[in-house]
């Protein structure tokens, strides 16, 4: 299992490194960005694949068990699928996922599953076609609907974000139950949460979990789901009577999950966020073009990082009312 970054007082473990490999997107979803052009980041900023596999290398040497590439849209960035590949290649074992709003991996479903790619964690907030493109500012419902199908159909493990917004897709809750109804997926309802600044977001949107949970019971038949053991995150989950996939909700706003969190993040730009809700970032990405620093300075950097990995729910009832985090979800990655 190799050493680990963190082992602290808190006694948590980093077993698990988000990797966000691009801030630009295809889509504009209003709870992520509303113009987000004018905020992408200089090519020559972004972290070269050869670096992320360094940090992917280092960390696993360092107790990382589990790495996810997200955005962005990982799939936006040229050579995306490759780059899984080539972590695949050198690490058969590790446990690895992407997030991806699915409208660029038209056939390329089965190359994920080829590779071993453990999860595929795929945004869809509606499923009334005018609706998906007021949210995501195109009209794709039809694309992301055929790569579901296909990923399922590869057989890989597919979960469902659904951004819950009030009076936005509310409608949608009978239709997402009828998919875990019938789909091996886990569908889950997202609280909304205030990003940056950019985003649409405002108490008016606010749709709390506990009232999708209401109103789900009253749709179907819902039990709590056993926790799988590799399941630290924090969604609740539920399975329906005679369905074939999972039904749940991630309270980010409310959830008591700090005190095992195990990740990491690593933004397009190369900092590290040792936690979604602390603005601190630690810049590695002179570190590691740095000619004469090799791998151990980097890693001595985020254990030293890593030991003042705050717990988040304390600065998020310190910033009450404000955005739980001064950039946007696409500069953090999801
Ligand atoms: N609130 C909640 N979830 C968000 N996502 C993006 N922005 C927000 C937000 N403001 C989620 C989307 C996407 C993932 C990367 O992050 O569901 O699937
Ligand atoms: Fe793109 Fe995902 Fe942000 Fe939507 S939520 S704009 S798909 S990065």
């Amino acid at each position: 299992m190799g050493t680990s970054f963190l082992a602290d007082a808190r006694g948590r473990t980093v077993r698990y490194l988000r990797l966000s490999v691009t801030d630009r997107c295809n889509l504009r979803c209003l709870y992520c960005r509303s113009d987000a052009r004018a905020h992408d980041i200089p090519h020559d900023n972004i972290l070269r694949y050869e670096e992320l596999l360094r940090l992917v290398r280092l960390s696993v040497a360092r107790g990382v068990e589990k790495v996810r590439l997200t955005g962005g849209e990982p799939f936006a960035r040229r050579g995306c699928m490759a780059f899984l590949g080539m972590i695949r290649a050198e690490f058969p074992h590790i446990d690895l996922r992407v997030t991806t709003n699915g409208t660029l991996l038209r056939g390329e479903e089965a190359t994920l599953a080829r590779m071993g790619v453990n999860a595929v964690n795929l945004s869809l907030d509606t499923f009334d076609a005018a609706r998906f493109a007021r949210i995501t500012g195109r009209d794709m419902l039809a694309e992301v609907l055929g790569v579901l199908e296909g990923l399922v159909t590869a057989g890989l493990r597919v979960k469902i974000n659904a951004v819950a917004m009030r009076g936005v897709n509310e409608d949608d809750l009978p239709e997402f139950l009828r998919l875990a109804r019938d789909m091996p997926v886990d569908v889950r309802f997202i609280e909304f949460m205030p990003m940056g600044s950019e985003t649409c977001w405002s108490p008016d949107f606010f749709w709390p979990a506990s009232d999708i949970l209401r109103r789900a019971n009253r749709l179907a038949a819902l039990t709590p789901a056993e926790r799988m053991r590799e399941e630290g995150g924090p969604a609740r989950m539920f399975s329906i009577a005679g369905g074939r996939g999972r039904f749940g909700v991630i309270s980010p706003l409310s959830n008591h999950f700090c005190a095992t969190c195990n990740r990491l993040r690593v933004t397009p730009d190369g900092r590290l966020r040792t936690c979604l809700y602390a603005d601190r970032e630690y810049g590695l990405r002179g570190l590691l073009r740095h000619p004469r620093l090799g791998d151990a300075a980097v890693a001595r950097v985020m254990e030293l990082a890593c030991q003042d990995k705050p717990l988040g729910a304390e600065l998020l009832r310190a910033r009450r009312g404000n955005a739980v985090a001064a950039k946007g979800m696409s500069r953090i990655g999801g």
